[in-house]
């Protein structure tokens, strides 16, 4: 062997990053082999963004020292560290929305005889690269308009028209549904095949052990363990993470509830998108939906919310439930969590304390007097472990898990709520936020609220609905009772439409 084979791609070590309140990276270190899938892991907060913004040459370390095939790098801004061969996605895609997929994909590095851009040859590179990841949307597209599961497609595409030694994924199936994350995974390994290296962030085990080489598992900003994947079981990944002093809240057995129906979706249409019919959701319910990318799910959600005109006849407590738009919606008494992070509704520059309060007292977050909206929420952001520094902290600088959990307690904090819809609220969770999260849903259930819950996680819906109804190319084909039916039955009718 050469020793040019035994030297890392990359070695990261001892990095230190402070932020006021915050040791967001306290010694961390990395090391990644040419050609290699290395897992980066560790629960909400635990300093993996952070580590991957400093590679990327966005945030200066404090303290630390960066090796790319051996030479110490300084990384001391985005453009040097794209120079250096290292493209980052983030888990919020930073792509420029006003402007098409093509322009997005090039921007900077557009082909062109002097000053002008040669269009042509602009749109033939950005279709081969988007072909590339699996893509099939246009490229003159307005990145604004597509799905969100497109807009990470060209985010990953465009770090692969810079010339990138490390490419960094940060959680591209937060955003990203099964198929389209099957390309991606093609796409991986194509790239390492080329030898190079794939840097890649999850909360999913499943994903890890199908995808990963290597797995760092990060806690507090401080490097806890390397593990080679094939040897390596995911509890021990999860112990790891967690850490041996915490234990995992295990979903206890709720009895049937028996409260009267208080939603009822007696049809929801969308010609050729969805026909939803009979779905009744009592008091103190959780009724699970489970199916596949593009089953109707998320628009079933965004029509109950009126955020998606359909032909509705809808009933709330019995009477004619007439939603116009989102503020009638929650007028009314519905709250719709959302499953991209970009329309959740945060923001970003205020406070954790005022985002988690902006519902709950009907006015702007500015006029809120700052004592009230602390008090009201201190409790909330306290039972769904959000980690922050501070209750003045600026939300967009919480990790991304922990914004995700800023959302479902701005609901929580409001009160009122009589029907609530998660879209995919666990995606960007780590295992132990999840269970946090779902005792709250099912707290909410107890107290008499009915709950409307997507998931792709047929799993987690076994462990927390009360009725699991499968939707399949818009309709709702079946429902089952998770209590006595075996997951691989309602996992069959969700691939299939049909009940075996
Ligand atoms: N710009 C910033 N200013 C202040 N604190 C920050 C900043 N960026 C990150 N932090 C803090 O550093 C810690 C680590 O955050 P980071 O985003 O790296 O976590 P993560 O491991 O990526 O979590 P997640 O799984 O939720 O995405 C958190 O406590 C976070 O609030
Ligand atoms: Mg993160």
């Amino acid at each position: 062997m050469t020793t040019e084979a035994e030297t890392p791609r990359l070695t990261m070590s001892n990095i230190v990053k402070r932020f006021p309140g915050t040791v967001a990276s306290d010694g961390a270190e990395l090391s990644v082999r040419r050609g290699e899938v290395h897992c980066l892991l560790g629960e909400n907060g635990a300093g993996k963004s952070t580590l991957m913004k400093i590679l990327a040459g966005s945030y200066q370390p404090d303290e630390g020292e960066i090796l790319l095939d051996g030479q110490r790098v300084v990384l001391n801004s985005p453009q040097a560290g794209l120079a250096a061969g290292i493209a980052v996605i983030y888990q919020e895609l930073d792509l420029v929305p006003d402007l098409s997929v093509a322009q997005n994909l090039l921007l900077g590095h557009a082909p062109a005889t002097g000053p002008i851009v040669r269009k042509q040859k602009r749109l033939e590179l950005a279709r081969a690269a988007i072909t590339r990841v699996g893509g099939d949307f246009p490229v003159t597209a307005t990145v604004r308009d597509l799905p969100i599961a497109a807009q990470q497609l060209t985010a990953i595409a465009k770090a692969l028209t810079s010339d990138a030694r490390v490419i960094v994924m940060d959680e591209p199936s937060a955003t990203l549904g099964e198929n389209d994350l099957l390309k991606v995974f093609e796409v991986i390994r194509s790239l390492v095949a080329e030898g190079r290296s794939i840097i890649y962030i999850s909360h999913r085990m499943d994903e890890v052990m199908e995808i990963g080489d290597r797995a760092t598992v990060l806690r507090d900003g401080r490097t806890v363990g390397v593990y080679d994947v094939a040897r390596t079981g995911p509890e021990q990944l999860v112990a790891a993470m967690i850490g041996q002093e915490r234990e995992l809240v295990q979903s206890t057995e709720r009895p049937r509830p028996e409260g009267e129906v208080l939603l009822e979706v007696e049809r929801v249409r969308i010609p050729g998108v969805i026909d939803i019919a009979g779905i009744d959701v009592r008091a103190g319910e959780i009724v699970g939906l489970a199916g596949l990318g593009g089953a109707g799910r998320t628009t079933l959600l965004k029509s109950l919310f009126g955020d998606i005109k359909a032909a509705r006849t809808v009933r709330l407590d019995g009477a004619s439930l007439r939603v116009a738009s989102p503020a009638a919606a929650v007028r009314a008494g519905l709250a719709l969590v959302p499953e991209s992070r970009k329309e959740q509704g945060l923001m970003l520059g205020l406070s954790v304390a005022r985002n988690a309060a902006v519902t709950a007292l009907g006015r702007p977050p500015w006029l809120l007097p700052r004592r009230i909206g602390k008090a009201r929420t201190a409790p909330v952001l306290d039972d769904l472990g959000v980690r922050f520094a501070s209750p003045d902290q600026p939300v967009g600088k919480l990790s991304g898990g922990n914004q995700q959990k800023v959302v479902l307690a701005k609901w929580i904090t409001r009160g009122g709520v009589r029907v609530l819809l998660l879209d995919e609220p666990t995606r960007g969770l780590d295992v132990g936020a999840k269970a946090d999260l779902y005792r709250q849903v099912r707290q909410l259930a107890d107290d008499g609220v009915a709950v409307l819950l997507a998931s792709s996680e047929l799993n987690e819906l076994t462990a927390n609905a009360d009725t699991i109804w499968v939707l399949h190319e818009g309709r709702n084909v079946a429902h089952f009772d998770p209590r006595t039916t075996p997951e691989t039955t309602i996992a069959h009718t969700v691939i299939t439409g049909v009940t075996p």
